[in-house]
This record gives C-alpha cells, sequence and structure tokens, in this order.
C-alpha cells in the first residue's frame, strides 16, 4: 500500500474539485511545458512562460526583462508604477535598501511573540465550536493584523483592506465578483487613506514603518509622496492575500493528504520543509509579470521589445525537469529549489515574514486541533486572479486537541 495515496488512507479526504483550472491549472500547465513552452497568445499579446529555466530567466535577468509598470517607465505617477516590485536597478536597489532593516530574519524573528499571541487570540475564538473558516477565522486575519500592525495603522480597519486588496489582485473580475469597486477605485481608496496616515505621521511621529519610510532619505533626497504611497499600498497588498494563500493552500495540500498530519505531529522538525512544499505544490503567486526591454530570445520563441511577458511560477514549481515526481507533495522534499517567492533582485522581501506566520499558524494548528478535516459538501470557491492562487473559504471541522 502507498501511503502517500489518499484513498489508501484512513480518512479519504474530499479530492479538490479538479476540473475547475481555476482551482486545478496544473494539468493545463503540463501540456503547455510539453507543446508551447513559451506560447505567444496574440488576443492579449503577451508570451507566457510556463519551463522552469525559462520562468527564472524572465524573473531575474532584469536587464532583458523590466519589472517597470505597464511597460518601460511610464508608470511613475502610478503608485505602484514608483514602488519596489515595479521598479528596475539602480532605482531598485535604493528603494529596497530603504525597507530589507525591518524584514530580515532577525528583525522578523523579533516578531514571533507577538505572533504567537495573535494565532492564539484567533484560535481561543474558534476552538471551542469544533468548526472553522481556515480563510476568514485565521489565514486571513492574521496576516492582515500583523502588517496593519508594521506599517502603523488599526488592524480593525480590516474588512475595509481586504476589500481593496480582493479588487486590486483580482483585476477587472473584481467589481462584479463581490469586492464592490474596479481596481482603479480601490487604488485611489487605498491612496486617500494613505495619504491621511501619512500626514497625520508628519504631525505625531511614531515607532512604526509609516514613519520611518517619511524619514528615510535616497541620497540625501526623501521619498517623494507617491513613492511613500507606493510603499504602503504594496506592502499593505503583498502581505495581505499571499500569506493568507500560503496557510489556507498548505491546509489544502493537508488535507488531500492527511498522513501528513500524524507525520507532522511525530516529526515536528519537519513543518518548515513542508511549508516550503506547500510553497512549491499550491504557490499562493502563479504568475508575474515582466516587460521585455531588448529584443530577445526565451526558450526557443523570438519576443520583441516592448511585450508584456508572463512568467508562470506555479508551472515552473511543477516542472518535472527540475523536481522529480513534482505533481506529488512531499514534505521532506530536497533540495525544494522552487520559485514561489520569485528569483534574483525581486526576490520577496516578505518571505521571512510569511515563512513565520505560517510556522506559527500551522504549529498552532496542529498542537490545539486534532483531527481537521474540509468541509466535504461545501463547493471550493476560487479567487478570480491569475496571479494569486487560493480559496475564498475554507471551512473545517475539528476536534479540540
Ligand atoms: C507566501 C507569501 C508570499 C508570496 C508567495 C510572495 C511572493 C512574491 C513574489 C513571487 C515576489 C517577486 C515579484 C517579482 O519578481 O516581480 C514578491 C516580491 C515582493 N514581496 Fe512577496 N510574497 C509573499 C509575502 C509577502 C509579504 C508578507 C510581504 C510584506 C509584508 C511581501 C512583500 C513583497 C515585496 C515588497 C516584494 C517586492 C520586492 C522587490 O521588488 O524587490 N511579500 N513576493
Amino acid at each position: 500500500m502507498n501511503p502517500t495515496n489518499p484513498a489508501n488512507s484512513p480518512h479519504p479526504a474530499a479530492p479538490v474539485a479538479t476540473q475547475d483550472p481555476a482551482l486545478n491549472p496544473f494539468p493545463w500547465y503540463e501540456r503547455m511545458r510539453a507543446t508551447d513552452p513559451v506560447a505567444y497568445d496574440p488576443r492579449r499579446d503577451v508570451y507566457s512562460a510556463f519551463r522552469y529555466a525559462d520562468v527564472q530567466r524572465a524573473l531575474s535577468e532584469h536587464a532583458t526583462f523590466s519589472s517597470a509598470y505597464g511597460g518601460a517607465g511610464d508608470g511613475a505617477d502610478h503608485p505602484f508604477g514608483a514602488s519596489l516590485i515595479a521598479s528596475d536597478p539602480p532605482r531598485h536597489r535604493q528603494l529596497r535598501n530603504l525597507v530589507t532593516q525591518a524584514f530580515t530574519p532577525r528583525a522578523v524573528a523579533r516578531l514571533e511573540p507577538r505572533i504567537t499571541q495573535i494565532v492564539a487570540e484567533l484560535l481561543d475564538r474558534v476552538s471551542p465550536t469544533g468548526a472553522m473558516d481556515m480563510v476568514d477565522d485565521l489565514a486571513y486575519p492574521l496576516p492582515v493584523i500583523v502588517i496593519a500592525e508594521m506599517l502603523g495603522i488599526p488592524p480593525e480597519d480590516r474588512a475595509q483592506f481586504k476589500q481593496w486588496s480582493d479588487a486590486v489582485v483580482s483585476g477587472a473580475a473584481a467589481a462584479q465578483d463581490g469586492a464592490g469597486f474596479t481596481p482603479g477605485e480601490a487604488h485611489m481608496q487605498m491612496a486617500m487613506y494613505f495619504m491621511r496616515e501619512l500626514e497625520q505621521r508628519r504631525r505625531e511621529p511614531r515607532d512604526d514603518l509609516i514613519t520611518g519610510l517619511l524619514a528615510a532619505e535616497v541620497d540625501g533626497q526623501k521619498l517623494s509622496e507617491i513613492e511613500l504611497l507606493g510603499f504602503c499600498m504594496l506592502l499593505l497588498v503583498a502581505g495581505n492575500e499571499t500569506t493568507t494563500n500560503l496557510i489556507s493552500n498548505a491546509i489544502l495540500c493537508f488535507d488531500e493528504h492527511p498522513e501528513v498530519y500524524e507525520r507532522l505531529r511525530a516529526e515536528p522538525e519537519l513543518l518548515p520543509s513542508a511549508i516550503e512544499e506547500a510553497l512549491r505544490y499550491r504557490s499562493p503567486v502563479q504568475s508575474m509579470f515582466r516587460t521585455a526591454a531588448v529584443d530577445t530570445v526565451l526558450g526557443e520563441r523570438a519576443i520583441p521589445a516592448g511585450a508584456t511577458v508572463l512568467a508562470y511560477i506555479g508551472s515552473a514549481n511543477r516542472d518535472e525537469a527540475q523536481f522529480p515526481g513534482a505533481d506529488h507533495f512531499d514534505i521532506a522534499r530536497t533540495p525544494n529549489r522552487h520559485v514561489a517567492f520569485g528569483h534574483g533582485i525581486h526576490f520577496c522581501l516578505g518571505a521571512p515574514l510569511a515563512r513565520l506566520e505560517a510556522r506559527v499558524a500551522l504549529d498552532a494548528l496542529l498542537g490545539r486541533l486534532r483531527d481537521i478535516r474540509r468541509v466535504p459538501d461545501v463547493p471550493l470557491r476560487p479567487l478570480r486572479s491569475f496571479i494569486v492562487f487560493g480559496v475564498r473559504n475554507l471551512p473545517v471541522t475539528f476536534r479540540p486537541g
């Protein structure tokens, strides 16, 4: 008997709906890697890369594949366009230097007691009931409370933050899909919110990231208002949707492989590598954009300067050429050089924080709750985004541990 086969488990897991590409894009990725690894879509005028080696190149060769928002240079009047994630060297290094201090593994480790406390409070609310929604009750509130406290904004405003970041990551689908407004409206409301916060910090400096950004200088120059807004909005959105999906996607992986729970209880030291495997297997960020800065060739495809390139991280992380048994969820996988946090100079600034939050949250779930099972008759609803990957709700039942 193969113990990793859920069909052989004493607790057969409810399989994730396999037909819906928004929940399971992996068969499509596999076809594309085999048949059209750098595909051109004339309708959207986008080149999509699916193989590990090509995705890694597109993410990291910044002289060839620019991160500038909406194409080289024309995004600087938009807060996200003026932000770290949308800038190229040399500006990128200057901006990144301003915030690296707050996100080093050592700085982030100091947050562990507070993160543990937040997780305990969130679980105290639900643990006597034997049921919870993994997204609403834990995976969403945890990262948003943490980043709000770091920025120095009231975590109580989190319902509002969720609407904004949902709209930003869901794109045009957001307005019809519950967010209530378009990405443009969300950007505008977020910008106004942070303008008020910045103004408030100018009058009354505090010990928080917003005050730190206001004081920061690059070559003797302060950040412009639009750069300040870009930083705040990027940190709120990046710190929001992604870690939520890491935690809920990890639970989905465990639910499909229930023997993992027992193994992690017996070998808790495997939790960090189980988190890396969840990052690889169900990557919270499935794709990232670049713009070809020059005429180039990716795979065997010629790409003209100015073209939009979409690097499919979620596909790279299932590439058999890099990961033997790529469709097998293996919590002890080594090596596991996934690109879930990107690659090269834009490698995720928040990776140490996301890993810490996921470890504390999953450790508390494993320690406190027994027999965590997804409620099988509630269909999973995917996020409507091709960038972030996860589910809107994840109801589970459990026995208090
Ligand atoms: C599991 C959770 C997360 C995932 C999967 C993730 C994924 C990524 C990826 C793929 C990139 C690279 C983007 C690119 O190459 O264009 C990135 C960049 C970034 N992430 Fe994350 N992220 C996560 C959590 C966070 C958190 C918690 C924060 C902050 C609070 C954060 C802040 C950032 C920032 C600021 C960048 C831009 C870095 C740069 O351009 O130099 N991320 N992230």
